[in-house]
């Protein structure tokens, strides 16, 4: 049976490291008012902070989780660790000697599990740095290092090491050192082999990978022979204390950075971390062989708080790896992807290898946020059309649009919308604003789930003075007014069969003031969508959203006004769709044709150009409408 901790040696524990001092490890503290902090909490995720920490009571809580305690519940949550193991790290960071009660301390039986694995990686990379230091064997690893600009104070300050070639020496001088065969399979220090255990690493660079406590947890190691047929680079696998989706190599060293200047800078290698951080770039890390993720995000996201003006730059050796990172930001987490920027070194260069050519100038100068992320990603897109032939300006809008309707915030959304019309050179920046809020719209409706309990907040397709009804009574023979009525019996008769396109519609696609008007009143009751889930509420609520008698009037008789036809299906509502869609199209590509012909042939070239550029993008779209129907839509 384990051995009880002294109680009065708990209570010494506790008292002597302060709550804040262990907190702000893991997280970003500022001040809450009263003498207590506050930080975003590491047991729930949220975007803005509810986690307090009162110094003074040596006590946390979460107002978002309700998880709450003392200094050591804290370390044991944060860490998983065991009462007594939590108790003992604290202890070695105070200073404090423990007395175990019911007989003597026996380190190898009585501890942790957790404890016992970071022990031997303490050990081992202190072991595999003497090496590095003394052994002849390891001049390999030191020319490796002095080729990539990296002296013996740069080494020893990372911690860098060396494996020895052989089988077992490390596995062997563990065991010297009381570990038992179990706990260094667990610890993937060994592996098995043949006969036993060996060695996991021989004949590598080591470079000790820390957890943001500061516990070494696991190695990335560098081949350095070519009878070395393993990878380039091999790290620890998953263990209980290594799990590569959670580490960041450096966390250790940059996290007061990165909480300071609310700052991180993402880099590929461990090379790289270290020129970086020589370069006086102390806020870099890199993931640890694997791809950057939500799990990393979120450890960032805490260090960096939610204050509006944390940059997190990513680096990269290439456009390729870059692009394919940026692109996954439009999925990940977005509000760290909009204070995200991508710095791509010349000629593919890499920190590490920027440092030698330029010097550590010319490191800290790329690691400046330029490019913003969602930026970055447009231009990789935008960048594989030449954009001198319609087509090809109609490709690259088709491209990029559904990427930028990917943006859930609508104020960024709108911003890079209007970007995307820049990068393509379309003057009427509306036209794709609109276009990508319209993919969006749809995009989300197809994602929704469940019914909604009620309408949702009107949200107009563009922002219009409120249509009403005024004039003479329409000429039904007009048959652009026709279809305009058609498609607004159908929305209300029939929601099922044009929702979610319908909702989509702008005030614009309706050019009888009435309908327009109609059209308003039904997205403010919460649109078709809503409509194809509860018909008779739908229909009240579009009453009661209709600005006036008139309108509502209109909205009772469209309701029951005979539909056109005597089936009414799928394909026939696609047919009213398009073709009002169509016709909205139409309007707009002769308001640009006569604007051109105003222009003539003395108007300012640019402005021409993108002019004609638009009317390319119209008519290809036109033309998809016609051939490819309401799929185009
Ligand atoms: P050198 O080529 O050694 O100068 O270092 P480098 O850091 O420039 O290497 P590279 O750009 O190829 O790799 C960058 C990072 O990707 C490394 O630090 C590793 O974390 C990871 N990496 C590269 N190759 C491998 C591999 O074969 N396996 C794993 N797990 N990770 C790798
Ligand atoms: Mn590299």
């Amino acid at each position: 049976m384990a051995g009880r901790i002294n109680d009065e040696d708990v209570k010494a524990v506790r008292d002597a490291v302060p709550i804040d001092s262990v907190v702000s490890e893991y997280l970003q503290l500022r001040n809450a008012g009263g003498g207590n902090l506050k930080g975003l909490c590491p047991f729930h995720d949220e975007k803005s902070p509810s986690f307090q920490v009162s110094p003074s009571k040596g006590l946390y809580h979460c107002f978002g989780c309700q998880e709450g305690g003392d200094t050591i519940t804290f370390v044991m949550k944060v860490d998983h660790l065991a009462f007594s193991e939590a108790v003992e790290r604290l202890a070695a960071r105070a200073g404090i000697t423990l007395r175990y009660e019911e007989g003597g301390y026996n380190p190898t039986h009585q501890r942790g599990e957790r404890i016992r694995l970071v022990e031997a990686h303490q050990i081992a990379a202190q072991w595999y740095a003497e090496q590095l230091g003394t052994s002849p064997e390891a001049d390999t690893g030191r020319a490796f290092l002095a080729e990539r600009g990296f002296d013996q104070a740069a080494a020893m300050h990372f911690g860098v090491g060396y494996s020895p070639q052989g089988w077992d020496h490390l596995t062997r001088y563990l065991r010297g050192k009381g570990f038992s065969d179990k706990e260094l399979l667990l610890s993937g220090l060994s592996q098995e082999g043949r006969r036993g255990p060996i060695d996991r690493f021989r004949g590598r660079l080591m470079w000790p990978i820390r957890d943001i406590g500061g516990d070494v947890v696991g190695f990335g190691a560098r081949k350095l022979y070519e009878a070395d047929n393993g990878p380039k680079y091999l790290n620890t696998p998953e263990t209980a204390i290594y799990k590569k989706s959670q580490v960041l190599y450096g966390i250790d060293l940059a996290k007061k950075e990165i909480a300071k200047a609310s700052r991180a800078v993402v880099v590929e290698g461990y090379t790289d971390v270290m020129a970086c951080h020589l370069a006086g770039v102390t806020t870099a890390i890199a993931t640890c062989g694997t791809a950057f993720g939500g799990e990393h995000i979120k450890i960032l996201r805490r260090l960096l708080m939610d204050n509006g003006s944390a940059r997190v730059i990513f680096t990269f050796d290439g456009d390729a790896a870059g692009q394919k990172a940026a692109l996954r930001a439009f999925e990940d987490d977005q509000k760290f992807a909009a204070e995200t920027y991508i710095a791509i070194a010349p000629d593919g260069m890499d920190p590490c290898e920027l440092r030698l050519a330029k010097g550590d100038e010319a490191v800290a100068d790329l690691a400046e946020p330029r490019t913003p992320l969602f930026e970055f990603a447009l231009r990789q897109i935008v960048g594989r059309y030449d954009l001198e032939t319609p087509a090809s300006r109609a490709g690259a809008l088709d491209e990029a649009a559904p990427v930028v309707a990917r943006i859930k915030n609508s104020g960024a959304q709108h911003e890079v919308a209007v970007q995307l019309a820049g990068m393509l050179g379309i003057l009427d920046t509306q036209f794709v604003v609109k276009r990508v809020a319209q993919l969006a719209r749809w995009a989300r409706e197809r994602g929704r789930g469940p019914a909604p309990s009620g309408p949702r907040p009107a949200r107009p397709y563009e922002a219009a003075p409120r249509p009403t009804v005024t004039g003479p009574a329409l000429n039904l023979r007009n048959p652009v007014y026709a279809t305009e009525r058609e498609l607004l019996k159908l929305a209300l008769q029939q929601p099922e069969l044009v929702s979610p396109a319908f909702d989509a519609y702008g005030v614009d696609e309706f050019t009888a003031t009435p309908y327009a008007a109609v059209r308003e009143a039904i997205l403010e009751a919460g649109g078709t969508e809503y409509g194809a889930q509860d018909a008779q509420e739908y229909l009240i609520r579009v009453r009661e959203a209709a600005p006036d008698d008139a309108v509502r009037a209109m909205v009772t008789e469209l309701a029951v006004e005979a539909i056109m036809r005597r089936t009414v299906d799928d394909a026939y509502a696609g047919t009213v769709l398009v073709t009002v869609r169509r016709r909205a199209v139409e309007r707009r590509v002769r308001d640009i044709q006569s604007s051109l012909t105003r222009l003539g042939s003395h108007g300012d070239p640019a402005h021409l150009s993108a002019v004609q550029n638009e009317l390319w993008v119209l008519q290809q779209y036109d033309q998809a409408l016609r051939e490819r129907g309401v799929a185009a839509l």
